[in-house]
């Protein structure tokens, strides 16, 4: 992945209470790199929701939990509704899996991966991002949205067959859900001038990510995952790293940005232009109105009609 020259930031350590008064919303927050990122945050001072499966955080107070399964899309449309949206000051998501050896589909007819690492998080984004931080308070910044996965890696994303129903492999699912995240900071981030949006590439760090992959607790993921572990940061060391960049003041002029382990910028994948961004989200936005998210959706903030891309 090649280092983007163009952004300049300087990471500054930040001090315990620094975020008092600040609200986060973590999706996929519960676990993995996402729970890492909600602990320090907290640890900070700041107010942080986590969605997820299970909460893991109980006895922190300032650790709030939203349940939810959000490989279903009107879950991730009731979740929506609940966030504080014009509060936040801070919109990470993290919420992923590996697409399954064999295909496998949602209740709403969805392929499982694309549900849980891509479209709830286009969904959410359409709901979230027009309210995103505007009763704040005398903010210095605009609101942030950070978005996980595998960006600059060279996924351009195949929107021919979105949702796997002519044929299927494990790892083309899974990169659709790599190119789909990094297009929506791009497109986020012509969107919705209001708000600022970047993209995280956490490279390989020792998760449950793999489990629906390798098989939970199987021989492969002891040996996968041991070896990830032994070679690669602890998801705490990846998140303290991180910290400094999610708050840094040094990024308001860069949305639409990417970034590596090491907090270093990168470059986006070549070939992301509009007109293929444009394509792909008309895809994915026709396999969000299958599942009926649009018939019920309660903001009117999005129609894919009345919604084209700048
Ligand atoms: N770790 C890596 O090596 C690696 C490499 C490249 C990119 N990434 C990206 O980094 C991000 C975070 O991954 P991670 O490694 O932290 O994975 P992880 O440890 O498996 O955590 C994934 C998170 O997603 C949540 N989640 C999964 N299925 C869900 C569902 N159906 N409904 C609601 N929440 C659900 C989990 O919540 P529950 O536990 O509560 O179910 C958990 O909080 C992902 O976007 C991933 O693609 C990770």
């Amino acid at each position: 992945m090649a280092l983007d020259k163009k952004v300049a930031w300087r990471a500054k350590p930040v001090a315990a209470g620094a975020l008092q008064g600040k609200q986060v919303a973590i999706i996929g927050g519960t676990g993995g790199l996402g729970r890492a990122l909600s602990r320090e945050l907290a640890a900070a001072g700041a107010r942080v929701t986590v969605v997820g499966q299970t909460f893991r955080d109980g006895n922190i107070a300032n650790i709030h939990f939203i349940q939810a399964d959000l490989s279903l899309m009107k879950e991730a449309q009731r979740v929506a509704a609940l966030l504080p949206a014009e509060e936040l000051d801070l919109l990470v998501f993290t919420t992923g899996i590996f697409a399954a050896p064999q295909r496998q589909e949602t209740a709403e007819g969805i392929e499982r991966d694309l549900a849980v690492s891509y479209l709830n998080r286009l969904l959410m984004l359409q709901q979230l991002a027009p309210r995103l931080g505007i009763l704040r308070q005398q903010a210095a910044l605009k609101p942030r949205v950070f978005l996980m996965g595998y960006p600059g890696s060279g996924q351009k994303g195949v929107y021919a067959d979105l949702n796997a129903e002519q044929s299927y492999s494990a790892m083309a699912a899974h990169m659709n859900t790599v190119a789909g995240n990094e297009m929506l900071v791009l497109d986020g981030a012509r969107r919705y001038p209001h708000v600022t949006f970047f993209g995280l590439n956490p490279g390989l760090i020792k998760t449950g990510i793999r489990d629906n992959f390798f098989g939970k607790g199987s021989l492969k993921s002891r040996v996968m995952e041991t070896l990830i572990g032994w070679l690669t940061p602890t998801p705490e060391q990846y998140a303290q790293r991180m910290l400094p960049l999610l708050l840094s003041p040094d990024l308001e002029w860069y949305s639409g940005s990417f970034f590596n382990r090491k907090a270093q910028a990168i470059l986006p994948s070549p070939g992301l232009d509009a007109q293929h961004i444009q394509q792909f989200m008309a895809a994915s936005e026709h396999l969000l109105a299958k599942t009926g998210v649009y018939e019920t959706t309660q903001t009117g903030s999005h129609s894919p009609a009345t919604h084209p891309i700048r």
